[in-house]
């Protein structure tokens, strides 16, 4: 790795073994990076934060180029986090550096990082407290992760992975593999992102539904609290909870293709108002199906019409052939309307609403051994009331 050319210094030689660099990469690099980049410091008013952004004149950017990805450098180390910040700076990267972990939170909350390269050891506040602060915070959790650690350092391997690390890397870096590995996780964040974007669409369109319809009040938000509590008394997994809860938003979304003289209608419904009313379950799931974070929930969408004797609605399914969770938030939905009022009917109390429930169970409509999971369920939340 060592050449002999005695034109680049110490400080460059050091440099140059901790990048992975041999002597002719390094005098290559070093007049690129005097030519072609440049360095705009930020002073952002804290002794203890060192920020600075160094971009590419007119590079690809890692095929990032019209946006260029933030990394964010944290290492009390200033000959170490110095690296890292020239390497990522080579590829593109805007660069922000922090020198400490207690600075982190701040620091992303301001600069909104696309990617965090994290050393383990620090004083105050170490990268374990960090990397799982942030990955408890919903507007901080999707952002890559990447602990740098020593060699061989199988404990603080396994205690990252504990707090949610996305990946880690060894020092000292390997030049192509902290490229590789940096560019990776943050095409992945940039997808998740899209991905957030798409669901967060949908939740709108929901929400504009619920808002076209003035009778529902907060009829959404109710179900997804709910959700969330039947959920947990019925020991589903997260993911199923989740389902249940983002069907509470969603189970209705395909009302958005009711016209307003059906879905506002004053009265009766015709049948012929009934059947275009009916469609809003196929409507909904077409909206949701291409996504794939929606596959839990499509069920609900479709299916939460169904009943147990095979006269509900889209398929006519009876009994176990109606999904399991789809049942679940029937029972959730019909519940709710039964204890809202409506300009048409007073709101029930909740034993009035489990006795009219028991009634649609006894003729049929409902699963009889849900339906006593659910009773219980309502009953235990009055007890810790
Ligand atoms: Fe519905």
């Amino acid at each position: 790795m060592q050449g002999s050319n005695h034109a680049v210094g110490s400080q460059n030689n050091l440099e140059a073994y901790s990048l992975g660099l041999s002597q002719e990469e390094l005098m290559l690099e070093h007049s690129q990076a005097v030519s072609s980049w440049i360095k705009v410091d930020v002073n952002c008013g804290d002794d203890s934060l060192v920020s600075r952004t160094l971009q590419a004149k007119g590079s690809k950017v890692n095929g990032f180029d019209l946006d260029p990805p933030k990394v964010l450098v944290v290492d009390d180390h200033a000959a170490s986090r110095m690296t890292a910040v020239s390497l990522l700076g080579m590829e593109g990267y805007e660069v922000i550096e922090a020198d400490s972990g207690s600075i982190v939170v701040e620091l992303v909350t301001q600069k909104q990082p696309d990617l965090i390269l994290l050393d383990v050891m620090m004083p105050g506040m170490d990268g374990f407290e960090v990397c799982q602060f942030l990955k408890q915070d919903e507007q901080t959790r999707l952002i890559p992760v990447i602990f740098i650690t020593a060699l061989n350092d199988r404990q603080s391997r396994i205690r990252g992975i504990e707090v949610g690390a996305d990946d880690f890397l060894t020092k000292p870096f390997d030049r192509v593999e902290l490229a590789a590995r940096v560019k990776s996780l943050v095409r992945q964040k940039r997808l998740n992102e899209d991905l957030e974007h798409a669901e967060q669409v949908l939740f709108s369109i929901a929400m504009s539904i619920e808002s076209r319809d003035p009778n529902t009040g907060n009829h959404c938000e109710r179900l997804e609290k709910l959700g969330q509590a039947f959920g947990e008394y019925l020991n589903f997994s997260r993911y199923q909870i989740r389902d249940l809860m983002w069907g509470g938003y969603l189970h209705d979304i395909g009302k958005v293709g009711i016209p307003d003289a059906v879905l506002l209608k004053k009265g009766k419904l015709t049948p012929e108002d009934w059947q275009i009313m009916r469609q809003h379950v196929l409507i909904g799931e077409k909206i949701c199906q291409r996504l794939r974070s929606m596959r839990g929930v499509i069920p609900i969408i479709r299916h939460h019409h169904e009943r147990w004797d095979g006269s509900g609605y889209p398929d006519g399914l009876k009994e176990d052939d109606i999904p399991y969770l789809a049942q679940v938030f029937q029972l959730i939905d019909i519940y709710d309307a039964l204890r809202s009022e409506r300009p048409y009917k007073k709101a029930l109390t909740s034993v009035e609403a489990l006795s009219v429930m028991q009634e649609e169970t006894d003729s049929g409509w409902r699963n009889p051994k849900l339906m006593q999971q659910f009773a219980e369920f309502i009953l235990s939340c009055h007890e810790k009331e």
